[in-house]
Order: C-alpha cells, then structure tokens, then sequence
C-alpha cells in the first residue's frame, strides 16, 4: 500500500482502452515516454503504467495534446490490495477506501467511481453493490459522494489479481465515467446506434456546433448522425448510395444524395458549416475525401471523422490519416471512444487557406 505524498507521485497509473487496443495503446505510451516505461495488462480493457518522474498530469496532457488516441480513461493508483482477499466481503476495501479519502484532504464533494476490468471474477459481489456500500460509508463519515461532476474522482478498478484504488482530479482522468465507460440511454427516436458515437464525442470534448446553416454528413444511412445535426438545428445533405430512415426522407431540411462521396463532392456548390463522415471505407481514403471536401466548408469549420480500422497495425493507420488531414485541418481531438468499435474519433478544424 502506498499512502506517502512521494508514492502518489510516482505510483502506477491505470489506463483503460478497448478490447482489442491495447497493443496500440502501449506503443503510443513508449512512443510518448520512452521504451523503459513499464506497461502491464491488468485486465480486458485496464492496463498499468509507470515511469519514473511521469504523473498523470504528464501523461494526460499527452493523450490530449499528441493525441495518444488509444488511451479512454487515466486513474492515478494510490494503494493496491490482493483481490482475492477482499473477494468474500468488503470490509477491508471499505477502511481502504475510507483512508484514501481522509488522506486526500479534499473538503469538496468527491466522485465516486467503481468499475470491474475482471474477467473470471473473484467477487462474491458486484461493482454497483460495493460503490453503493463504499458512497454510504463514506457518507456517514462526512464526505459529501455523488457519482460525476466533482473536481475530484476517488476510483475503485476491480481486477482479477488486484483492487486498485485511486484519487486523482477529474481533467486528468480523461472523462468522468468509471473506467471510461459512459452508459448512454437508447431513444425510442434513435435512428442507429452511430448515434451514440456522436453523442459520447459531445460529452466528452466541448464542442461548440453551429447553431443553424449546412451541415454534409457522408455516409449517412441510416442517418442516426443526420438525425443529430437536425436535433441541433442545421439543414443537412445527407450523401449516400443506400437508403435513409422514412423518418428523415419526410424532413424538408433534409436532403438526400444517393450517390458516393466522391460525386457529391466533385459535383456540389454548396458551402457547408460542420462536415461528418462516417463512411465505412479505408481511412486514408476517407481522409484524402476529405482533405477534398475542405474547400467546401467554411474556413475554421468543423471536420468530424470516424476512422475506420480494418487493419490490425491500427496505429500506423491513424497517424497516417492524421498526416493526410493535417493538410487541410488542424487536429483538435482523436479519440477511440468506448462507442468506437475498431474505429478512431478525429475532430478537426479547417485552417483558413
Ligand atoms: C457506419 S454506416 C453510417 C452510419 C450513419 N452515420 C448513421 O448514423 O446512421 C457507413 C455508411 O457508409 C456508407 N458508404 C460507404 N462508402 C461510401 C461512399 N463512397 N460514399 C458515401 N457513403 C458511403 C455505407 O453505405 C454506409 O451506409
């Protein structure tokens, strides 16, 4: 257990990423700090990392200024715990729990994140079960525990080997899920689960989209993003060879394209002010579409591409659309969001020319 002002600085940090990411994920951390850094899988999804003199802070900024893209969720480790021995019954996890937060001195209202990475599971009880003890506890001894919106987050990630607990400040942690993971409620008005990727890139990053004008959204069909860019205001061409949901033919500021991008694109006179593409096609195909589609959009439009990743060298892939856009956008965020399956959330900015 480490509790010393000098072991939060330099203990491990737990990162979460999707399945199949975490490969790119630790190459991106090596690339960003060296090859002695240590990385070890801890779970599906959760990994650990530490190197000396780096914090969270470090490594934070360099998911959101390199972007690290594989990264979804930074905890800073203060104290572990074996986990099958706290498997049969909370207790020990709760005093653990309950001296972690003493010891941060934090007086404001705290977070209060538990999460499970564990596969075959040790737990004679769920992550839900304790995070309701542990908020209860630590209520009757005065902590004021809500389960987002705090400076701080106090984090308890169930692992098969380990129970690792951890407080850390809520910008630094990425986003403010347990684990990364946002739960996001299906409308009886959602026209695809696409959706939801749209929905967690605006929580995640303050993004200020037009309030009315153009949008073009390529790939649309079935058009849950088309869908979006209405609930926002804007008008939208929505470009693509396959059909659209009744809902939206019967809409007057939606307009339907059913051709390729590349069409569209060669053929249109419109200027538009937000461009999405969703498109299943390679990324640096999609990319240099794009880089096409630039001139069509307002300078310092926003670009919103989903990277689609087909290959297993994801990360060679990313960066090399990221070069393709950088020719006519700034990069503002790249992201797999937990709603990205095998794809990459870019947001970019069109440079004035
Ligand atoms: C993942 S789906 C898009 C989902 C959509 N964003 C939504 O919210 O419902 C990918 C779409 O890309 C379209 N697509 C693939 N190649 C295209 C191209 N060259 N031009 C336009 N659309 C294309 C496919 O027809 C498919 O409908």
């Amino acid at each position: 257990m480490h509790t010393s002002a000098a072991s939060v600085a330099t203990s491990p940090i737990i990162f979460s990423f999707a399945e199949d990411s975490f490969h790119a994920a630790a190459d991106e951390l090596r690339a960003a700090f060296g090859k002695t850094v240590t990385i070890e899988r801890l779970g599906h999804d959760t990994g650990c990392f530490a190197a000396a003199g780096v914090d969270i802070a470090q490594v934070a900024a360099a998911c959101l200024q390199r972007p690290v893209v594989f990264i979804q969720h930074l905890m800073q480790e203060v104290m572990s715990v074996p986990s099958r021995q706290i498997a049969q019954t909370m207790t020990r996890v709760t005093e653990m729990t309950l001296d972690l937060a003493h010891a941060a001195g934090v007086a404001a209202p705290i977070a209060l994140q538990v999460w499970s990475s564990a596969g075959d599971t040790p737990f004679h009880y769920r992550p839900d079960e304790l995070r309701r003890h542990l908020a209860q506890t630590l209520g009757e001894h005065g902590f004021t525990i809500t389960r987002g919106g705090q400076s701080h987050i106090l984090s308890v990630c169930l692992t098969s080997q380990q129970t690792l607990l951890g407080i850390n400040r809520t910008e630094h942690a990425l986003t403010d899920w347990p684990g990364g993971r946002i739960g996001l409620a299906k409308s009886t008005a959602q026209i695809s689960r696409a959706e939801f990727k749209l929905e967690e890139l605006f929580k995640v990053f303050a993004l200020t989209l037009p309030q009315h004008g153009l949008a073009l959204d390529l790939g649309a069909s079935p058009g849950g993003w088309t869908h979006i860019l209405r609930q926002q205001g804007l008008s939208v061409w929505a470009v693509d060879p396959a059909n659209l949901d009744p809902r939206l033919t019967t809409d007057p500021q939606v307009q339907h394209a059913q051709t390729t991008a590349a069409v569209f694109l060669a053929e249109t006179r419109d200027v538009f002010d937000i461009i999405v593409n969703d498109m299943r096609m390679i990324p640096d195909m999609s990319c240099k579409l794009l880089v096409q589609g630039a001139r069509r959009l307002k300078p310092n439009g926003l670009a919103i591409i989903t990277l689609k990743l087909f290959r297993h060298e994801a990360l060679e892939d990313v960066q090399h659309s990221l070069m393709i856009l950088r020719e006519a956008y700034d990069i503002l965020h790249a992201r797999q969001l937990s709603h990205n399956r095998h794809e990459v959330t870019v947001v970019a900015r069109r440079r004035p020319s």
